[in-house]
This record gives C-alpha cells, sequence and structure tokens, in this order.
C-alpha cells in the first residue's frame, strides 16, 4: 500500500509592470497601484509530515535563505496551523530557482507555496479567499504570488483585482550583487518626494491595453517604477546594467521591484537570449535568467 509522501507545490517569481507608489499613509505602509505579472521561475515547495516545523532549502543561492522561522514558508505554515488548532509538525523544503536578490518576490512565493502545500498536506481544504487572507497578513506581495498570472494590486499591493494577458512577454532579469532593503527604498522614495504632494496611485490605462492585446511594444512603452529612482540613489551601479540591456537591444528596461533586478523586456525568446549574453559579457550584474508571461500561480504539481 502506497503511502503519501508529501505535498509537492510549484510557484512563480514576478516582475511589476507598473509601481505607482503613493504617500505613505499613517500606518508606515504606502498605497500602491501595482501590476503584477508572474514569470515563469519556479520554486518547489514540498512538505512532508516531521517531528517539528523546520525547513531545509536547495538550489545555487540556498547559502542566502534563512531556514528559521522567519521564513515566510515557515510563517505560512504556523499562521495556517495556529487558525486550524493544528501543531504544525512539518518538514518544508524549497527547492529554490527564482534568484535571491529582491524583485522578484522569491521570499512571497514560498509562503503562498507552503501555505498551498499545508492546506492540501492538512486536508483543510480552505477557500481561495480565506488563503488570500493570510497570505496578505505574512505580506503584501505574497497574495500575488499564490494567484499568478496578471493582477492589479491596490491597497498596501494586496487587494488584487486579476487582469487579462492577450499574449507572451519575453523578459531577462539581471541579478545583481547582495540585496536593497525594501523599507529602505521606500524611506529613500519618501525623502525624494518630501515637501511635494504624491498623487493618488492610479493604473496607467495604456499598460493595462498592452497586457490585454499582448503588444509588447506597447507595454514596452508602458513600463513604470516610481521606486526606480530612489533604488538608483542607493544602488547608482544599476543604471549601468539598465544601459547594457537596452543597448544589447531590449525594448525596454526597469528595476523589478525595489529592486536591486532589473527587467528587460525583449521582442521574442531569441532576443531574450542575446541581452542575457550580452548583460553577462558587460560584467554590470551576478547573473541572468530569461524567463516569460505570464505564468500560472501556486499549483499542487505532486
Ligand atoms: O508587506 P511587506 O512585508 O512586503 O513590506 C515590506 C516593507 O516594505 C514594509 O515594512 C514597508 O516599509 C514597505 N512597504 C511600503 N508600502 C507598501 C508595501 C511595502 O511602504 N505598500
Amino acid at each position: 500500500m502506497s503511502v503519501t509522501a508529501g505535498v509537492r507545490v510549484r510557484v512563480p517569481a514576478k516582475v511589476n509592470v507598473q509601481l505607482a507608489v503613493g504617500a505613505a499613509r499613517p500606518d508606515g505602509f504606502h498605497d500602491l497601484a501595482n501590476v503584477f505579472l508572474a514569470v515563469g521561475l519556479y520554486d518547489e515547495i514540498t512538505v512532508t509530515p516531521a517531528d517539528e516545523l523546520r525547513i531545509t532549502c536547495t538550489g545555487p543561492d540556498a547559502a542566502q535563505v534563512p531556514l528559521d522561522h522567519t521564513n515566510l514558508a515557515a510563517r505560512a505554515a504556523l499562521a495556517l496551523a495556529e487558525r486550524h488548532g493544528i501543531d504544525p509538525r512539518v518538514h518544508i523544503h524549497i527547492a529554490k530557482d527564482i534568484p535571491v536578490a529582491g524583485g522578484m518576490a522569491g521570499g512571497s512565493a514560498d509562503g503562498a507555496g507552503a501555505l498551498l502545500a499545508c492546506d492540501t498536506l492538512w486536508s483543510l481544504g480552505s477557500s481561495r479567499d480565506e488563503l488570500l487572507a493570510i497570505c496578505a497578513e505574512l505580506g503584501s506581495d505574497v497574495p500575488f504570488s499564490l494567484i499568478g498570472g496578471a493582477a492589479l494590486g491596490t491597497g498596501r499591493g494586496e487587494q488584487l483585482t486579476p487582469l487579462e494577458v492577450g499574449g507572451s512577454f519575453h523578459w531577462v532579469f539581471a541579478v545583481a550583487d547582495g540585496g536593497l532593503s525594501t523599507p529602505t527604498v521606500f524611506r529613500e522614495f519618501d525623502r525624494r518626494t518630501e515637501g511635494t504632494p504624491v498623487p493618488a496611485p492610479s493604473a496607467d490605462p495604456a499598460l493595462l491595453d498592452a497586457l490585454r492585446t499582448g503588444d509588447a511594444t506597447a507595454l514596452a512603452g508602458a513600463l513604470s517604477n516610481d521606486l526606480q529612482p530612489a533604488a538608483l540613489t542607493l544602488r547608482p551601479s544599476l543604471a549601468d546594467t539598465l544601459t547594457a540591456g537596452t543597448t544589447a537591444g531590449a525594448l525596454a528596461s526597469l528595476v523589478s521591484g525595489s529592486g536591486p533586478t532589473t527587467a528587460f523586456l525583449t521582442k521574442d525568446p531569441d532576443a531574450a537570449e542575446e541581452v542575457a549574453q550580452a548583460l553577462l559579457t558587460s560584467g554590470t550584474c551576478r547573473t541572468t535568467r530569461v524567463a516569460t508571461s505570464p505564468a500560472r500561480g501556486a499549483t499542487v504539481v505532486g
């Protein structure tokens, strides 16, 4: 008789194709119009029953992943277990392929993946809304990792409206050495905008139209990130990476989220390979990855 060994969930990375940032709120967060697009780079989260909650991680960047209860995957398991009065005795294994660099929501992916995996392992059958509510407690980007595809995030980014995507988009990601702290980037945004009125953030209709029609050239013209000037102030060398990618033929380039990962939209998969090669040769990044979007959200695969 076979025994179910565990549950495996695949969960994608993301890029922000628009990140419009409003003024700081009393709770310290910022209202956003955050257009997320899931990209086909995945972490796989496997949960199996164990004597106690523990995390292991494999993959090229595994050494940079915290294995204690600060990991969003552990926090997800604890939050779900607490809600249902369960003892969270589970081994969470993260097979990490999403670069650990910042800007691609790799930690958020692991939180959403572990949540779905534990919910399945423990046969809880939580509704999507129940899972999304826990995701929102874990972090602003975690709900999107669960649903994938494309979505507009409002509030602090956690209130999602799914968006239609009419085609495939081909990306290159340049992974920088070291990270950038998200709170520090938001603080730099506040410093730069101090004394000037910050308009309420709203989604760009031209960008939503480009997604809907699958038009890469139109999307390239509409990409925007209000955090980019702050990220470039904190990490000036990212400007060289952005220039190297556009010189190599990318349709457009931008900092992904709060960085330091930079994203390059290309016209097709061949152009993506060429831009990735040129970025590597330029010496302006640690490594590169090529990926296509949109991608499915967290999915049980085994
Ligand atoms: O929600 P999350 O834990 O990902 O947020 C990390 C930090 O990023 C927050 O503590 C805050 O400093 C900043 N942030 C923000 N406004 C948002 C989302 C994040 O200021 N909408």
